[in-house]
């Protein structure tokens, strides 16, 4: 299992304590969330937040714009350290067009799905995309309760890849924790994100292993 913990549920006025915790663990990536007001009703940080990370660790840096009108940006979170970027499909009218211009600067990318929206939409671009992130709750927040059908969509993905023979990554985030984490595992999810479930455990480089062993 590819385990991102979620850099959001970190304390931000020990941001390089908590970055280099985290590079000194067993995760594997670690999970940026940049939200903008508009396209969640939350704001959470941007490009001086990344870079700073950035400085701390040589790991992949996955990082999630919850942001409307993502091209505008996508140079600069290459610039910024940025070796995955995941926009929404509801926030991009030009699908193929976002994807292409983000492998172009050589990232690799990923397009995630809000809880309402249905697995059938990527079906003609799934071959050109290098993840897809499953949101098993409303993005906006850490700390929320999973919505368990977003289990049975894991599993309608996994079909949707080897039907069409794409090499894509299945990550889930929201409101991961050990137990739906295995579920998730069953159901063909190869990439967990988990925030609040990690930086609240009282040994969180021990929960980062647990979930690895997923
Ligand atoms: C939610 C974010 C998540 C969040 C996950 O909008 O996209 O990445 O940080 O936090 P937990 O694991 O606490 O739900
Ligand atoms: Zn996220």
């Amino acid at each position: 299992m590819i385990v991102s913990p979620s850099v959001l549920s970190c304390d931000f006025g020990n941001i390089q304590t908590d970055t280099l915790m985290l590079h000194d663990s067993e995760a594997d990536w670690l999970h940026i969330d940049v939200m903008d007001g508009v396209f969640v009703p939350n704001i959470s940080f941007g490009f001086p937040v990344l870079e700073a990370i950035r400085k701390y660790t040589n790991k992949t840096l996955d990082v999630h714009l919850m942001i409307s009108n993502p091209d505008n940006y996508l140079k600069d979170f290459q610039k910024f350290g940025a070796d995955i970027l995941t926009v929404h499909y509801e926030a991009c009218t030009h699908l193929q067009r976002t994807i292409t211009a983000i492998k172009e600067l050589g990232m690799k990318a990923g397009v995630a799905l809000n809880p309402h929206t249905p697995i059938s939409v990527l079906e003609e671009v799934i071959c050109d995309l290098d993840l897809v992130l499953i949101m098993s709750v409303n993005p906006g927040f850490g700390g929320q309760k999973f919505i368990v059908s977003s289990i049975d969509k894991v599993e309608k993905l996994a079909q949707l890849i080897r039907t069409k023979k794409a090499n894509c990554i299945i990550e889930v985030d929201g409101g991961v924790n050990l137990e739906n984490g295995s579920l998730l595992a069953k159901a063909g999810a190869s990439a967990l994100v988990a925030g609040s479930f990690v930086f609240n455990s009282p040994n969180p480089q021990e929960t980062i292993c647990l979930l690895k062993k997923l």
